[in-house]
């Protein structure tokens, strides 16, 4: 029988409007494929490679010796290069405006964009590394890096971290950041460490998408999964350095973070500058076109790493000249070349590859294509100049942003140690004494990629407090703070004085860790905390005086050593401007920390590689494990039930807070799948929730892990659920269920 359904005219325009606003999203992106067609067939060859390219801003400035610029725009040069498809501010100090504040920064930006306006019929899209916050800016809030941003669990607050750098940059005029980093930590001797969210793909994935969604909210900016693939996964941990990973490895590792991210929308993907298993990843054919864009089905814009296409005749040696390095490139897939000086050399070599039919023009057409779909997409072709007051407004002394900030960095802390509850300290303590290299640094909280690639001038931070202002701020008034300046040059002589000092004090804070760096020159070949700091923290902790360390670092340090010497240690994975603020309201118990380690932190360099994720048979010996993170109170499991349904396990558990003050718990759920046809890690993070809980407070944490997450790569590297047994764990519990 057919049953007939009787539809009123209400009802009709009612389903037509539905049909309308359905479809609208395929009209729309039909519209600018259209558009992007038409724009294409009336193109000069020249003017579609001209958008090939992204320069760096410093080649349009005027120049001051040989490396530097005036920090202002040399408008000849500039319109000899309207025929780009973008410009860009790379990490150094000469990509930024002189003086540099929001307001010169956005003029900088409008007068560049006024000269394409005037010479060119397609806009340029600006870009920059706003990798923790806005952090070219002098002025602008700094977030904490990303492993600091992981140490918090907390993917909405990352994408509100994110969204509020993504709002900062648009007000600039930026509408392309090259951000997040999306590469697994595999070993912390590689000096970008604190630029991943950490060793886990699964908390890398749920963190990068988390940062997509924040930079990309509006539409008007776009995101950057970099550095595409296994960047991070260099044989000694040095940055660009070889990386043999075999194909189950980069499945199970490097790929899932990039996956999560194609399925989240990234607009644009940055390529790793290394090579992977003897091919550099710029032309390799297999990573660029067969994985990404055949495999996980991405439609954006590839770019190239930092003048990486020279580096291919220069320094990979595999092509015999520039000319051949720029052919491979592009056949390989590369749609935009970020060459910040090679531009001239580099366009004429195209054009002639095309004229000659070593690079198709249909392969031209390609990239041009979505170069131009960019800019449809984030509204370039009718975007008004900014305006400078407003970037102020939105940048200096924005107290909502500062607060964003300070939550994440507070959300960031980790306790590693509290014996006899040191901490927190009572604000109404008679005396401490600060010392150590971090107490009295911004620079040392926001590390590497702040205001300059290398790292900030303390000058240049404008807004923050540094641990020991923060401190004095917070203690009550009849506290007396002492502080003892950090001398590098005689560690002995520092320590006699911090000793003689010492004796006064009713506590000893010892903020101390490293000084800013960015990529290769923050490698290094020993994770051990530095000597002199171990030396300074024994010191303190023979005198019997309650010592306090925090660790201000980028990376995971061995601090083995101190252990006894230090009743309480905190982590802070670069903080960034809100830090010191964040530390001392941890430091006083105003915050509860809730941190947990993104990353394990070894015992010693020659353990290196350690991740918590490993095969069987590994002995997994951290000084403190992946997860790890302590709280002012304690948390009690009980009650973890497992339910099979149809397509998903519902997972339950009571957590209790036993203690006497409220906390926040991470409850994380990891899964073992006991018995399978490959090997597969001893426990994975499946999910995770975070839940404060006042005191005597329980609460039941629920979660649904569909069966699509308990997939593996099988021998024919098909993505499968393999019938059987898995394993659950939550906090030490443990549950078998059979799927
Ligand atoms: C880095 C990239 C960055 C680029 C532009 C390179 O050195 O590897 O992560 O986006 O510079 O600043």
């Amino acid at each position: 029988m057919v049953v007939m359904r009787r539809y009123t005219p209400f009802s009709v325009a009612i389903i037509i409007l539905l049909l309308f606003i359905m479809g609208s999203g395929s009209v729309y992106s039909e519209s600018i494929d259209r558009k992007v067609n038409d724009m294409l067939s009336q193109m000069s060859l020249e003017e579609k490679i001209g958008q090939m390219f992204v320069v760096e801003v410093s080649t349009v400035m005027e120049r001051r010796g040989p490396f530097g610029t005036s920090g202002r725009i040399d408008t000849r040069k500039l319109k000899g290069l309207t025929n780009v498809g973008s410009i860009f501010s790379g990490g150094s100090l000469r990509a930024n405006p002189v003086p540099n504040n929001p307001a010169t920064w956005t003029e900088m930006i409008n007068n560049i964009k006024q000269v394409f306006n005037d010479n060119s019929r397609i806009p340029v899209i600006y870009a920059l590394d706003a990798i923790h916050g806005n952090n070219k800016v002098i002025g602008a809030p700094i977030s904490p890096h990303n492993l600091g941003l992981a140490s918090t669990w907390n993917p909405e607050l990352v994408e509100r971290v994110y969204g509020y750098t993504s709002d900062s940059l648009e007000a600039i005029g930026v509408s392309w950041n090259y951000a997040p980093v999306l590469d697994v930590a595999r070993d912390p001797r590689w000096g970008r460490t604190y630029e991943t969210f950490g060793e886990d793909p699964f908390l890398v994935s749920v963190m990068g998408a988390a940062s997509v969604r924040g930079i990309q909210k509006s539409g008007r900016v776009c995101a950057t999964a970099k550095h595409y693939i296994g960047y991070s996964g260099s044989e000694n941990g040095m940055d660009r350095d070889p990386s043999y990973i075999p194909k189950r490895e980069l499945y199970e590792v490097y790929y899932p973070p990039f996956k999560k991210a194609v399925a989240e929308g990234v607009k644009t993907i940055m390529v790793n500058s290394g090579e992977v298993n003897g091919i550099p990843v710029h032309v390799s054919k297999w990573l660029l076109n067969d994985l990404l864009r055949m495999e996980l089905g991405f439609s954006g814009v590839i770019i190239s790493d930092y003048a990486d296409i020279s580096k291919l005749h220069d320094y990979h040696m595999v092509a015999k000249d520039y000319e051949e390095a720029i052919i491979r490139a592009v056949n390989a897939g590369v749609d935009m070349f970020m060459e910040p000086d090679n531009y001239p050399g580099f366009y004429r070599f195209l054009i002639e590859a095309v004229k000659e039919g070593t690079v198709s023009e249909e392969r031209i057409n390609q990239s041009v294509s979505r170069i131009l779909k960019l800019k449809m997409e984030l509204g370039l072709f009718n975007e008004e100049l900014k305006d400078p007051a407003n970037a102020e407004k939105i940048i200096s002394n924005n107290s909502e942003a500062v607060e964003l900030f300070r939550q994440a960095a507070r959300e960031s802390i980790v306790l590693l140690q509290n014996k006899d509850n040191v901490l927190p300290l009572s604000r109404e303590i008679k005396s401490v004494l600060v010392v150590g290299n971090c107490a009295e640094s911004m620079g040392n909280l926001c590390g590497g990629w702040t205001i300059n690639w290398q790292g900030p001038e303390e000058t240049d931070l404008t807004t923050g407090k540094t641990i020991l202002e923060a401190i004095k701020e917070k203690v009550a008034p009849g506290t007396r703070v002492d502080y003892i300046k950090y001398r590098l040059e005689s560690i002995d002589i520092y320590v006699k004085k911090v000793l003689e000092a010492a004796s006064d004090a009713e506590a000893i804070i010892v903020a101390i860790g490293e000084e800013p760096y960015a990529e290769m020159m923050g490698d290094v070949q020993n994770i051990q905390l530095p000597a002199d700091q171990i030396k300074l923290i024994k010191a303190l902790g023979n005198t019997g005086k309650p010592v306090i360390t925090v660790l201000i670092t980028g990376r995971p340090l061995a601090v083995g050593p101190i252990l006894n010497s230090t009743p309480g240690l905190l982590l802070s994975f670069l903080p960034g401007t809100e830090g010191g603020n964040a530390v001392a309201d941890v430091l006083f118990g105003d915050y509860n920390p809730s941190g947990k380690l993104p990353i394990t932190i070894p015992k010693y360099t020659g353990q290196l590689p350690l991740y918590y994720n490993h095969k069987p048979g590994v002995d997994y010996d951290p000084q403190f494990p992946f997860g790890y993170g302590l709280s002012y109170t304690s948390f009690e499991y009980s009650g973890l039930t497992v339910k099979k349904q149809h397509d998903s396990l519902q997972i339950s558990v009571d957590v209790k807070n036993i203690g006497d003050v409220g906390g926040t718990e991470v409850v994380q759920v990891y899964i073992n799948d006991v018995y399978s046809s490959v090997t597969t890690p001893v426990r994975e993070l499946k999910d995770f929730k975070k839940v404060y809980l006042r005191p005597g407070e329980t609460r039941r944490v629920e979660f649904v892990i569909p069966f699509t997450k308990l997939t593996l790569y099988n021998e024919n590297f098909v993505e499968v659920v393999e019938p059987g047994t898995f394993e659950i764990q939550i906090a030490g519990f443990s549950r078998r269920v059979k799927i």
